[in-house]
């Protein structure tokens, strides 16, 4: 089998992909022939499938690296995706997820800090079952369903409209004139799924591994008359607009959806707290094998439309509703080696390496073990038989070892106290879990793993520097520090032995590596935050820093002033919707390190990061401009009252400065109306806010 296997398809690099996509290429066509042709599988219709899922996936993110014999194009092919991009009027949100009651219980601590309320406060929420099938927009106007797509990237879907049309329980006219997008879930039955399964086998076509895929397969097909020829059924349960819809509850815009004609869930239930919320998820838990549809947990959402008007939406997911999970599939397998990883940071991490076993449709050869302690903890060791759990897309992990298999001459783990890449001593800093290569820029591990992230897609994204250029120039000292990718081609004009003469290049390949490095001189902050690769700081996180900073100036001087957890500037940085302790620290921690802010400073000789874009143009008289709150607002929290401000385009500052457009005051404020008096800035009370913050 595969083995990268488990690397998540968001981490892997050009290189790695091109070589996987090579590999699966040969593979998938090596089991076809198995099947087809020799009816003599080697691997489960589940393993099989996963393979042609990897393969599109790797493909979905890297459509420059399609091969010619590209699986996705070959007979025993589920049929290619063709279909037309349609972009969300409004976005399709994921769910944040729970795993368990304390964090069912911390979501609605949130919302009800969020929101102002007392704790005391009643606060319904609908619990409905999390269908395990593919979201869908359908969108309405003038009554008539005329487009349907799928969520795709949650911003761009796919026009499945003709499919969609083959769903009984989508209803092709509403009494209702106004234009609407209306979600919800398609799935399939179990029995159906069996029933086609069956007729698959009796034809010799391979059959599905669960009924998502089935219902997956079923909506993705060219020719809508075979869609309409599976039995596929659809649940609504959201709309594109809290306002879609004239009511004021999620439980009365259920209501509303059946009169329309929409088929809406039976077991959605109103609860009243988060005792009934909880016992709700637990009956469902225990009832959910006689279902005749398949459901991976319940989602949790506030009921009053006005609180979920006012919690919006964070990066990916809405503030008013959670997901919790029924818990994660396990299996048992055999632990055949512990291999320590370095990772980008120098921090060792001990990965399981196991007789492949299928946990949940997916095979899994490699799982964490997290870190020394947690081995410790676990007693886990190699040629134990363990236990390993897959929870939603997170990596497996080893849960323990069964102690009644283990073998006689087996002994305990010994964590290497040196780098097994550098040979540098591998330190546990007091407090810390992971213990760290301390050979930074002598690791070849992380010196070049930080490279290749530096230019790799969502970073400088620098087309021809895969991951073996930067090992060989890494090797050849070319590469030490990313500003050395920017003074390459000046270095190698003065050099005696010049790129262009060396084995593998070209004056054409070089030339063009060249190019592709200057077109990255200029960079947006978002890519630029993202490039440095600073623990924790991932894609998502990188596009609010460089939302709310704007600048790489702004950026650096707030996080070095937050050095101080009394300063404002670090009040400013948590106050980040998004933002955690735990990142600020990473962030601040990273900028304290005086090595990281010279790379910094002569890489700004080399480039120029450009200011983040204002999230759309607008009329709204807060657009663009910079607010401060001072003081305790009463009918809102200062979360929300900053939540609403940057929906409208405001930027959020945590003190007066002349830039400063108003300064909100709310009860007991403190010096800041000094301030702004001093600057002569208009001062608002929590009236005119409101007024002012209307949409
Ligand atoms: S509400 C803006 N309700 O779960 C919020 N989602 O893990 C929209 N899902 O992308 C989602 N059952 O595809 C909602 N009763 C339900 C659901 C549900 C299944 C899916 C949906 C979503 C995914 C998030």
């Amino acid at each position: 089998m595969n083995d990268l296997f488990e690397i998540p398809v968001s981490n892997l690099t050009l290189e790695e992909a091109k070589t996987e996509l090579a590999h699966l290429a040969k593979e998938i066509q090596r089991h076809d022939v198995l099947y087809y042709l020799k009816d003599r599988p080697e691997i489960s219709d589940a393993d099989y499938d996963h393979l042609r899922g990897r393969n599109s996936a790797i493909e979905k993110r890297f459509p420059e690296l399609v091969r010619k014999d590209s699986p996705t194009f070959r007979v025993g092919a589920r049929v290619v995706s063709q279909f037309h991009k349609v972009r969300h009027q409004k976005p399709m949100y994921s769910l944040d997820n729970a795993f368990d009651e304390v964090d069912v219980r911390e979501f609605l601590s949130r919302v009800i800090r969020f929101l102002g309320l007392s704790e005391e406060a009643p606060l319904e929420i609908v619990a409905e079952p999390k269908i395990d099938g593919l979201a869908a927009n359908l969108h309405y106007q003038k009554g008539q369903f005329h487009l349907g797509a799928t969520r795709g990237d949650g911003e761009v879907g796919e026009d499945i409209t003709e499919n969609l049309k083959t769903i009984s329980d989508i209803p092709r006219q509403i009494s209702l004139g106004d234009e609407m997008g209306i979600r919800g879930e398609v799935y399939m039955k179990h029995s159906d799924f069996m029933a086609i399964n069956a007729e698959r086998e009796a034809q010799g076509e391979p059959v599905f591994a669960n009924p998502r895929n089935a219902a997956a397969g079923s909506l993705r097909q060219l020719d809508a008359r075979i869609t309409a020829a599976r039995p596929l059924h659809f649940f609504a349960y959201a709309c594109d607009d809290v306002k879609c819809l004239p009511v004021s509850s999620h439980w009365a815009f259920l209501e509303s959806l059946k009169t329309l004609g929409f088929v809406v869930n039976p077991l959605a239930k109103l609860c009243q707290n988060v005792e009934d919320a909880l016992s709700y998820y637990e009956d469902l838990k225990t009832s959910r094998a006689n279902l005749t549809y398949d459901i991976d947990g319940v989602v949790f959402k506030i009921n009053r439309l006005d609180y979920q008007e006012r919690l919006g939406f964070s990066a990916r997911a809405p503030r008013w509703a959670i997901a919790y999970k029924f818990p994660a599939e396990q299996a048992q397998t055999i632990l055949k080696e512990i291999v320590i990883q370095v990772g980008r940071t120098g921090t060792l991490t001990p990965v399981a390496h196991l007789q492949a076993v299928t946990v949940g449709g997916v095979v899994v050869s490699r799982a964490t073990l997290h870190n020394e302690d947690e081995i410790t903890r676990k007693d886990v060791r190699v040629g134990d038989t363990v236990f390993i759990q897959r929870a939603g897309d997170v990596i497996p992990q080893v849960l323990g070892a069964i102690l009644e298999k283990r073998p006689s001459q087996s002994a305990p783990f010994s964590f290497p106290t040196v780098c097994p890449i550098c040979g540098s001593h591998a330190i546990r800093f007091p407090g810390e879990v992971a213990r760290k290569c301390i050979g930074g820029l002598i690791c070849p591990a992380q010196v070049s793993l930080r490279l290749r992230h530096f230019v790799s897609r969502g970073a400088f994204d620098i087309e021809g520097l895969g991951s073996k250029h930067i090992d060989a120039f890494f090797e050849k000292g070319l590469l030490k520090t990313p500003v050395d990718i920017f003074t390459l081609e000046a270095r190698d004009s003065k050099s005696l032995t010049p790129l262009r003469l060396q084995e593998g290049w070209g004056g054409q390949s070089v030339q063009n590596l060249f190019e592709a490095i200057n077109r990255r001189r200029e960079i947006p902050l978002s890519r630029f935050i993202y490039a440095l690769g600073i623990p924790q700081i991932g894609e998502a996180t990188s596009k609010l820093l460089a939302r709310h900073y704007q600048s790489f100036e702004a950026f650096e001087t707030s996080i070095i002033g937050a050095q101080n957890p009394e300063s404002e500037a670090f009040q400013d940085l948590i106050g980040i919707d998004g933002i955690g302790s735990s990142m600020a620290e990473d962030l601040i921690a990273f900028f304290d390190e005086p090595h990281n802010r010279e790379i910094i400073q002569s890489l700004l000789s080399e480039i120029k990061i450009l200011e983040a874009e204002r999230p759309q143009t607008s009329t709204h008289p807060l657009f663009g401009k910079s607010v401060v709150f001072t003081g305790t607002l009463e009918n809102m929290s200062r979360s929300e009252a900053k939540a609403r401000a940057e929906i409208l385009g405001a930027k959020v500052s945590s003190s007066v400065s002349k830039k400063t457009d108003f300064v909100v005051v709310g009860k007991d404020a403190g010096s800041k109306v000094k301030d702004a008096e001093k600057y002569d800035i208009p001062i608002l009370n929590e009236e005119d806010w409101e007024k002012m913050s209307q949409k």
